[in-house]
């Protein structure tokens, strides 16, 4: 296959590190923009902007990553979450059409009927799955493809994702409370990347799917299988029940694409 160029939206998040890492694995060229970093750095939700990116960069295809991710964040402002989450997606999605993966999550349900599989209907609880839920919605009308991802996790220097953040309290000595009644399927983000990768250079590929991790596991299992892999103590970690009506209980993901490697391996490789 010919080298495509790779728009990474979103290249300085979590993810977007392991995603430009996947494009060069795979022989693509990657193209990168976030507010604070990347080949443009520029807040793409400002007017013109994702014609001057586009114009600048000439991408074949995109990974639309950029999002308002964090739920306080959005909670806190709901008119940011619409503004980066929905409108900046339908104006990517307007642009770019089939040519567009947009970044989707498994917060988009309400948890009461998982699993989930690709054909259920979003009910989020959040403002930030209904940010997301509504910019599936937008994004499909100009034909872009949507990819539900589950909880991510893995190495960072920034201590972000499941795992980063557990590292984090192990250095800080703070004891982390784990929910026992909130189940995920939980996939390391280098796993994510490469599949991403290839969904994206495969214009055949489905309209709308799941890349669910390996295993359905509470936080509190996680943080368990974490540590017992990387030989950490299970005195830091503690068990405790969410009560939190608007948190979503289960929302483990079906999907056709299965992960290559097992959840223990994830877990060490962090
Ligand atoms: N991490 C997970 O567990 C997870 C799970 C399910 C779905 N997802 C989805 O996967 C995608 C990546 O998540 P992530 O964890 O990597 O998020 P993240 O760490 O919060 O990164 C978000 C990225 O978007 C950029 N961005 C935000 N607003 C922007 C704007 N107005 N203009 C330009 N760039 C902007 C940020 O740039 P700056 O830092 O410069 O602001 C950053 O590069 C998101 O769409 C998220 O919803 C993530």
């Amino acid at each position: 296959m010919a080298a495509l160029r790779i728009l990474v939206t979103g290249s300085t998040g979590f993810l977007g590190g392991f995603v430009v890492d996947a494009v060069r694995q795979a022989g693509h060229v990657p193209l990168t923009t976030a507010r604070s970093g990347g080949d443009v750095a520029v807040d793409l939700a400002a007017k013109g902007m994702v014609a001057a990116v586009t114009e600048a960069l000439q991408p074949d295809v995109v990974l639309h990553l950029a999002a308002m991710s964090r739920l306080a964040e959005c909670d806190a402002d709901p008119a940011a979450a619409a503004r980066v989450n929905t409108v900046l997606a339908e104006e990517c999605a307007r642009r770019f059409g089939a040519r567009l993966l947009f970044a989707s999550t498994d917060l988009v349900f309400d948890g009461r009927s998982a699993p989930y599989a690709e054909s259920a209907t979003p009910s989020p609880l959040s403002v930030y799955g209904a940010s997301k839920a509504e910019g599936e919605e937008r994004v499909r009308r100009h034909g872009s493809r949507v990819v539900r991802l589950p909880l991510l996790f893995g190495p960072d220097a920034h201590g972000r994702g499941a795992t980063a953040q557990l590292r984090r309290g192990f250095a800080r000595q703070s004891r982390m409370a784990l929910y026992t009644n909130e189940y995920r399927t939980p996939l390391h983000a280098a796993d994510a990347a490469r599949a991403l990768v290839a969904a994206v250079a495969d214009p055949d590929g489905p309209t709308v799917f799941h890349l669910p991790g390996p295993e359905r596991v509470s936080r509190w299992q996680l943080g368990q299988r974490f540590c017992a892999v990387q030989g950490l103590s299970m005195a830091a970690i503690e068990p405790v029940e969410c009560q939190d009506p608007l948190r979503p209980r289960d929302v483990s993901l079906l999907g056709e694409l299965r992960a290559s490697r097992s959840l223990d391996e994830m877990l060490l490789d962090c």
